[in-house]
């Protein structure tokens, strides 16, 4: 593996080989979309199932909305104002949207990133790049560039900043009015600007998303008291989540890799005031990472 600058990244893209890049939610692991090898190679780096659907990043709102079938209204609207940005909005998927990357779905999950140098990649290899978390299939995302260093020695990573928001974009499907999964933009942002109700289930889960998701090799348990968290295990690592939820899914990933290496179960506290919906993306992670969530 090695440390690459953006020319060299274009330069392997362009060859097809997957390159691990920056971006705003967590790093991707890119690859164009018009090579059909480049994007197999994803799912065989990732171990990932062909049956999990990727997501498509573009540089700029004409390039994402062409990835689309007759964009609607609402998506245009959300498009203009989220974008760049970690919401990731799924519809009819155009003709330039390959069947591999949708895992056969009619629909295509499509976002701008904030980074820029992701933007400046995508421009330079000329079209939109499908990208992943740049990690093993159901394991950790990484947040920074050491974090594919230590789990994906082989990739070729461009070094950028550390992902300000922490967990992967808001998944929201325009047609049906529903968040697939929950991010930093929540519903209420999103109701806000099309006026109408959007829903977000629990239960609910996206494609290719499974219960055990985004674990770490040691077992992690969710605690809502405090004194039950103290008590469970002798030996045990506790991650100590900050009160704020932007604050929270910043470190969240970073700290699970981090604590993991003590080979210790992970104990978190989940204060059952984090009821708010700026919290719904972090408790979605930490239910898929729990091995247990023990309730107070
Ligand atoms: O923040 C992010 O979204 C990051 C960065 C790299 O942009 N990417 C990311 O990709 O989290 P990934 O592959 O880990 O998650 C993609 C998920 C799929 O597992 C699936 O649940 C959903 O996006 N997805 C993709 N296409 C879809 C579709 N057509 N319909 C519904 N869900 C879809
Ligand atoms: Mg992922």
């Amino acid at each position: 593996m090695s440390i690459v600058n953006i020319k060299e990244a274009v330069e392997i893209l362009k060859k097809g080989q997957p390159v691990a890049l920056p971006t705003e939610t967590v790093y991707g692991l890119a690859a164009p979309i018009d090579n059909a090898e480049a994007i197999q190679k994803i799912f065989k780096i990732k171990r990932r199932p062909l049956s999990d659907p990727l997501i498509v990043h573009a540089a700029n709102l004409e390039m994402a909305l062409n990835c689309f079938k007759e964009p609607s209204e609402d998506l245009i609207k959300l498009a203009k104002i989220f974008w760049p940005g970690p919401l990731t909005l799924v519809y009819n998927k155009s003709d330039i949207i390959s069947d591999t990357i949708t895992a056969d779905l009619n629909s295509v999950a499509v976002r701008i990133p904030a980074n820029e140098t992701f933007r400046q990649i995508i421009n330079e290899v000329g079209g939109p790049l499908a990208a992943p978390s740049a990690n093993f299939f159901k394991k950790v995302s990484p947040t920074n560039y050491e974090h594919i260093l230590e789990s994906l020695p082989n990739l070729d990573v461009v070094k950028g900043e550390v992902s300000n928001i922490g967990i992967e974009s808001t998944i929201y499907e325009v047609s049906t009015q529903k968040i697939l999964r929950p991010g930093h933009i929540t519903h209420k942002d999103i109701e806000s600007i099309i006026n109408k109700e959007v829903t977000y289930s629990e239960k609910l889960n996206t494609p290719g998303s499974e219960v055990d998701h985004y674990q770490p090799e040691s077992p992690v348990y969710v605690f809502e008291d405090p004194e039950k968290l103290k008590n469970f295990h002798s030996n045990y690592s506790e991650l100590k989540l900050p009160n704020l939820a932007y604050k929270a899914q910043k470190i969240l990933y970073s700290e699970l890799r981090r604590l993991d290496k003590n080979n210790k179960p992970i104990h978190i506290l989940y204060n059952p005031l984090w009821t708010t919906e700026d919290w719904l993306g972090v408790k979605n992670r930490l239910q898929k990472a729990a091995t247990k969530w023990i309730k107070s």
